[in-house]
């Protein structure tokens, strides 16, 4: 792929998107990990400078600019959406200057490969069209544009759904609304648009007539494989399209070396990275920015997001990671959680139903069972008993608990925050601690154990059968 200086991308993005039912506009809604947008906006980039590809925007405009603004595109205001004509129509001053070929596809088609446009954009260079569209056969093209020839077979316009006569509903070859114009011929008669049409829009598609009645040539590329030219307008195609670049990921993860069991189960976010013989189970998903490392193991049923495993990091299944960074060799689940701002060194080990939230772990430091650790800072080598918990909230403020290297907390601990546990010391199990302990200190925080003998049979005389 690369980059063409005489090539102007338009995105067009600023409807509402009606068919979406929803009340976010229809390019910000997401499939494989990225909104529709920012699919679109990374395809253009794949193939023209940032300085030249541009998106109209208009409906939930600022959303869309934010949605998409670190890539550094420029915006055309749509105000009112009067068509995909009219959307072009709004970046005259913009784009009417610029020369060379106008690309023009919509934002809600993130299947498109880079490799399709580029081949458009070499057929459309190296003939003397005016346009050269992209087209495709569907068995069920409702809602698409046909694509109307003459008996010879050469084109002759794009009708619409609402506006197309029965004959040409039959038609199955649709416009996949990608276009290559040349630049100084488009805006030269693009004024010949009209909204004369049952949805009183400009439509783009109109601009292959109004070239070919003027005696300009158009082509088409008809592509066999439709796939990639999926148009999300509802909900049943946006699960579509999700399902298509899931696969895409996965195949790609596969064939970087990644053993990914049962992969038509596995959820990968597009931005994800996995470092060679990781191994994923069924029904994991690794979400946004989320870096693995090599020699991995992701298990069953397990979520991750945003967050960083080095090597050898492995996830027992069921367990839920978020915003946590994962040295060397770190154990963790299976069913743990650890929910976000948690920091674990190398080989520590976290074990079923422990959560963690905003904690450092030192190297080497076990919560095996049944734990909570919250806002806590802990050192090397410590062990955290079953049942142990920090209570980080007084119900006002969150508070820390830190503590030392080598200590050890016993089983159903209550360390009330803040407070600080020194190194090498014991808190037997049980306790529950309000004061710092320090070094080397055994600290008992709970009542002592009464025997009272022969109280059982006291007990046996009111009941009815002694046990
Ligand atoms: C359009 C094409 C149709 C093609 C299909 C392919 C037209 C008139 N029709 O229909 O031939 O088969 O795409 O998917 O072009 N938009 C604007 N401003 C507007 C209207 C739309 O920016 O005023 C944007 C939308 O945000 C969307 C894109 O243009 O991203 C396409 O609009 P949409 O309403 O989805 O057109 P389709 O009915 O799918
Ligand atoms: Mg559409």
């Amino acid at each position: 792929m690369s980059i063409h200086n005489d090539v102007t991308i338009a995105i067009l993005a600023a409807g509402l998107g009606t068919r979406m039912k929803s009340r976010r506009a229809k390019v910000l809604h997401s499939a494989g990990g990225r909104t529709l947008m920012e699919h679109s906006v990374r395809t253009a980039l794949s193939l023209a400078a940032p300085e030249r590809v541009f998106a109209v925007v208009g409906h939930q405009a600022e959303n869309v600019r934010q949605n998409v603004a670190s890539y550094g595109i420029r915006f055309i205001n749509q105000e009112e959406q009067k068509g995909t004509g009219h959307a072009i129509l709004c970046g005259r001053n913009e784009l009417a200057s610029l020369g060379g070929m106008l690309l023009v596809f919509y934002g809600d088609c993130p299947l498109i490969l880079p490799s399709t446009l580029e081949s458009l954009i070499e057929r459309h260079r190296s003939s003397s069209a005016a346009a050269t569209m992209i087209t495709t056969r569907l068995e069920e093209p409702t809602g698409y544009g046909r694509v109307v020839r003459n008996p010879a077979g050469a084109l002759q316009s794009i009708v619409e759904q609402k506006a197309a006569s029965p004959d040409q509903l039959k038609v199955r070859e649709i416009n996949a609304g990608i276009y290559c114009f040349r630049s100084e011929l488009f805006w030269r008669y693009v004024d010949l648009l009209t909204a004369n049409n049952p949805a009183g829009e400009y439509y783009l598609t109109d601009m292959i007539s109004i070239l070919i009645e003027h005696g300009h040539p158009v082509q088409a590329i008809t592509l066999d494989d439709s796939a990639e030219l999926l148009g999300i307008n509802n909900r049943i195609e946006l699960a579509a399209a999700d399902r298509v670049l899931r696969a895409r990921k996965v195949r790609q993860l596969l064939l970087d070396g990644v053993t990914i069991e049962k992969p038509e189960t596995v959820t990968v976010d597009d931005q994800v990275l996995v470092g060679m013989d990781t191994v994923i189970g069924p029904f994991a998903q690794l979400r946004g920015n989320t870096v693995i490392g090599e020699n991995c193991r992701i298990g069953a049923c397990s979520i991750i997001e945003d967050s960083e495993l080095a090597d050898e990091v492995e996830i027992g299944p069921f367990t839920i990671v978020g915003t946590s960074k994962l040295e060397r060799g770190v154990h963790a689940g299976p069913y743990a959680r650890l929910r976000m701002g948690n920091h674990l060194a190398e080989d520590v080990h976290i074990g079923n139903f422990v959560e963690l939230k905003k904690a450092t772990l030192g190297a080497g430091t076990k919560a095996g069972h049944l734990a909570y650790l919250g806002d806590a800072i802990v050192g090397e080598g410590t062990n955290i008993g079953a049942g142990a918990i920090t209570c980080n909230f007084d119900g006002v403020s969150k508070h820390q608990t830190k503590v030392g290297n080598h200590a050890f907390i016993g089983s159903n601990s209550t360390l009330v925050a803040p407070l600080e546990i020194a190194s090498n010391s014991y808190v037997a199990a049980g306790s529950v601690i309000t004061h710092n302990v320090p070094e080397q200190a055994l600290a008992l925080g709970r009542s002592r154990q009464v025997n009272k003998e022969g109280y059982a049979k006291k007990l046996a005389r009111v009941k009815k059968s002694p046990a």
